[in-house]
């Protein structure tokens, strides 16, 4: 074998250093899922998210509040606390903080420090989610929540899952971007051999980014077979999506059908899944998996068997996506990769990624830059 050119090791780690990686900063200025909504209650629920500790819970009315989960007095998660009504009480000394993260009480003294607190995120709950602005509450941008109507039609039917991923959240775009790896990863779930072959189409918009597969004809993996009754068809159909919507949210949707018949003689029967990724920290994320059909909706046994057999393949992800994470962490000067045509949507995704990654970091840099004074310059020094 011969080794790679010193030519083609440059070329890819100049390709390499315009897209993000697991050390890419953040992006904090974006909506990304916190929790599923049964998930919080009248408990205090620390979960990381993007490296912050942050601490959720109802108020009494059954509002959402998500702070940090460190109380400014010597440090001590708040979620080893306690609530009172709406506020927290720390368990250490029992500062007392309100709903909206303000220090509002120190026992041991009678005046309370003003203007002490911890940061309020700001939070949306809509359907089976919590989403959380990660970034300054005051810019949290409502109208670029990537909120799905179909988890909530009544003409479809969701399950939900989660995973506690072990490894980094744009190693998981990355995934989902190429489903090429159905062939090979899912052989014994979903995946068929036909499709890592069959043609593809990609496009590439600032910050949407698709990969569309037709596997036509195909048969299909009994997870989609046994349940729309095309199992042992041969000229199945089946479309597929991969969409990166967000930093948080990836989507896929499929379209199955028997491709003899016309196209109003058939029934098209469709599903979608939403990956949502969100960080913990840079080589683990919260994988939150949504998945609808829009077919058979009263059938709980088929309901079950697609949620079994999908959740099995997303676990084949989590496992080789956790060997990866292990890779990465013994990368040495001779490390390198490839890229072929299908990477094409999940490159886009990556420099993406990296460009608001970096520009948001930038603007903190420029923030932290302190003030600089030149006395020198003031009247009252030139005088003395
Ligand atoms: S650490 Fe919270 S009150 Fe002291
Ligand atoms: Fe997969």
């Amino acid at each position: 074998m011969t080794l790679p050119s010193q030519k083609l090791m440059a070329a890819s780690r100049k390709a390499a250093a315009r897209m993000a990686n697991r050390d890419t900063p953040f992006i904090f200025d974006e909506w990304y899922v916190a929790a599923f909504k049964e998930e919080v209650g009248r408990a205090l629920t620390p979960r990381k998210l993007l490296g912050k500790r942050v601490v959720m819970y109802r108020t009494e009315a059954g509002e959402v509040v998500a702070v940090e989960d460190r109380c400014p007095h010597r440090s001590l998660p708040l979620s080893l606390g306690r609530l009172d009504g709406d506020d927290i009480i720390c368990g250490y000394h029992g500062f007392r903080y309100d709903s909206n993260g303000d220090l509002i009480e120190v026992p041991s003294q009678k005046n309370c420090p003003r203007g002490i607190g911890v940061k309020r995120y700001a939070t949306a709950e809509r359907g089976p989610l919590i989403w959380i602005w990660m970034g300054d509450p005051a810019t949290a941008d409502h109208a670029r929540l990537p909120h799905q109507e179909w988890f909530e039609r009544d003409d479809w039917r969701c399950t939900s899952g989660y995973f506690k991923h072990p490894g980094n959240y744009v190693s998981m775009h990355e995934n989902l971007m190429d489903l090429t790896h159905l062939s090979y990863l899912h052989a014994a779930t979903i995946g068929t051999p036909d499709y890592a072959y069959a043609p593809f189409e990609t496009q590439l918009e600032e910050g949407h980014y698709t990969l569309l597969r037709k596997v036509v004809p195909t048969t299909l993996s009994p997870v989609w077979g046994k349940t729309t009754g095309l199992d042992g068809c041969n000229t199945a159909a089946r479309i597929v999506t991969s969409e990166f919507l967000s930093p948080g949210l990836h989507r896929v949707s499929v379209t199955l059908y028997d491709s003899a018949l016309s196209e109003s003689a058939r029934k098209e029967f469709k599903i979608a899944t939403a990956h949502i990724l969100t960080p913990e920290d840079h080589s683990s994320m919260h994988y939150f998996i949504v998945h609808g059909r829009d077919f058979a909706l009263d059938d709980e046994k088929i309901g079950e068997f697609m949620h079994e057999s999908l959740f099995a393949a997303f676990n084949e992800d989590v496992d080789a996506l956790g060997a990866l994470e292990k890779v990465l962490d013994d990368v040495d000067e001779n490390h390198y990769e490839i890229s072929v045509t299908s990477d094409a949507p999940a490159v886009a995704t990556r420099t993406y990624l990296k460009r608001r990654a970096m520009a948001e970091a930038e603007a903190r840099q420029a923030l932290a830059e302190p003030v600089v004074i030149n006395f020198q310059d003031t009247p009252a020094h030139a005088a003395g």
